[in-house]
């Protein structure tokens, strides 16, 4: 009998598209628990039509709602839980401090609660890059982290982690594996779903899909969208501007799945960077996405943005030793996907 997963945050960016590995590459069953703040339910369709199945299970609920939670573990008593859900924009966890930790802490100690009543003693948790904070690149898994992260995003990303290290050592049960995105970007080669922030995107991708419709379809979005803003170019990089390690969503999603291979097996608390270790600048991307689309992509200089890293990159080798998973897709491939989802919506 296939295996019921608990996704949360299922139908977000990378929630959706590890969905779609789960249900195709492997035989798992899904359960989504989602309360939509920053996704729509129609992605539900859309992870149905791609990978050709009925009647996921969906459940429109937050994770600060114990009693509504607990029911569905009782329901479903799964094998495992991915948890995506968590608020992630930077610069509003600066401004919104309080609604950050109680959102991303408090609903992952109700989680761990609940899987602890239920004997679920398997979860992968989505955490960040950000925990390195300033330190030098290539990362590695066991450079000491927590030091100098510069926003209230990366602490909880950082204190989760410390939380779920804990439980590990205080009972032998759990087998709990976070997993440190770098940049991801990209989408499903359907062009069906992909990253749809409901804000102005703070994040470079999201800017220059924008950007890109302005400027190459009839669409209009506004003048702020009529010019790219490269943030500093006076970055001590070959081009003065930032690198970063930008992972195909589809390849971060695979990630998922070759953890959730080898949980069992790994007990206790393990840590995995989930990037290409490739950097990649932003003038670099920029030109990248221009050629591999054939479109216009206006942009200046601005000043640089607070909190920025120059560099910052994995060392994948612990991923691939450990899980046997690498990113296999290009920044061509992403800046391709992008677009075409972008074009689609
Ligand atoms: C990339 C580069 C910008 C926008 C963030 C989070 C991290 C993680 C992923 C979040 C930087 C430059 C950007 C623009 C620009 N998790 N840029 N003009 O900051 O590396 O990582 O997202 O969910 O925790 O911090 O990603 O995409 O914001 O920026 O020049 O309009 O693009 O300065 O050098 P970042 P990003």
């Amino acid at each position: 009998m296939n295996k019921n997963i608990i996704i949360t945050g299922g139908t977000g960016f990378i929630g959706s598209h590890t969905c779609i590995e789960l249900l195709t590459s492997a035989n798992y069953n899904i359960i989504i628990i989602d309360n939509l703040c920053n996704s729509k339910q129609n992605v539900i369709d859309k992870i149905e039509k791609i990978t050709k199945t009925k009647n996921i299970t969906f459940y429109n609920n937050d994770l600060l709602n114990k009693q509504e939670i607990d029911k569905i573990f009782q329901k479903y008593n799964p094998y495992a839980v991915i948890h995506f859900a968590g608020l992630k924009a930077v610069g509003e966890s600066i401004k919104y401090p309080c609604n950050y930790y109680q959102n991303n802490l408090i609903s992952t100690l109700n989680l761990i609660e609940i899987m602890d009543k239920y004997q679920c003693y398997n979860l992968i948790f989505s955490s960040s890059a950000t925990v390195y904070g300033k330190q030098e690149s290539p990362l590695k898994e066991d450079y000491i982290i927590g030091q100098n992260i510069t926003n209230p995003y990366g602490q909880t990303k950082f204190m989760i982690e410390q939380i779920l290290k804990d439980i590990c050592i205080s009972n032998n049960k759990w087998n709990i594996i976070s997993l440190r995105y770098f940049n991801p970007i990209g989408a499903h080669k359907s062009g069906l779903i992909g990253e749809n922030p409901n804000d102005i995107p703070n994040n470079l991708m999201p800017y220059i899909l924008k950007v890109a419709v302005n400027n190459n379809t009839s669409k209009n979005l506004g003048i702020q969208f009529n010019n790219l803003k490269i943030f500093g170019h006076d970055y001590d990089t070959p081009d003065k501007t930032c690198q970063r390690d930008f992972i195909h969503v589809v390849d971060l999603a695979k990630g998922h799945i070759s953890a959730l291979d080898k949980i069992n097996e790994l007990n206790g608390y393990h840590v995995f960077n989930l990037g290409t270790g490739n950097p990649t600048s932003v003038l670099e991307i920029i030109n990248i996405f221009k050629k591999a689309n054939n479109v216009k992509l206006p942009y200046d200089f601005s000043p640089r943005r607070e909190g920025d890293l120059d560099i910052c990159f994995c060392d994948p080798d612990y991923t691939y030793k450990i899980l046997n998973w690498k990113a296999l897709l290009s920044v061509e491939d992403m800046c391709i996907d992008s677009w075409k989802f972008q074009l689609n919506n």
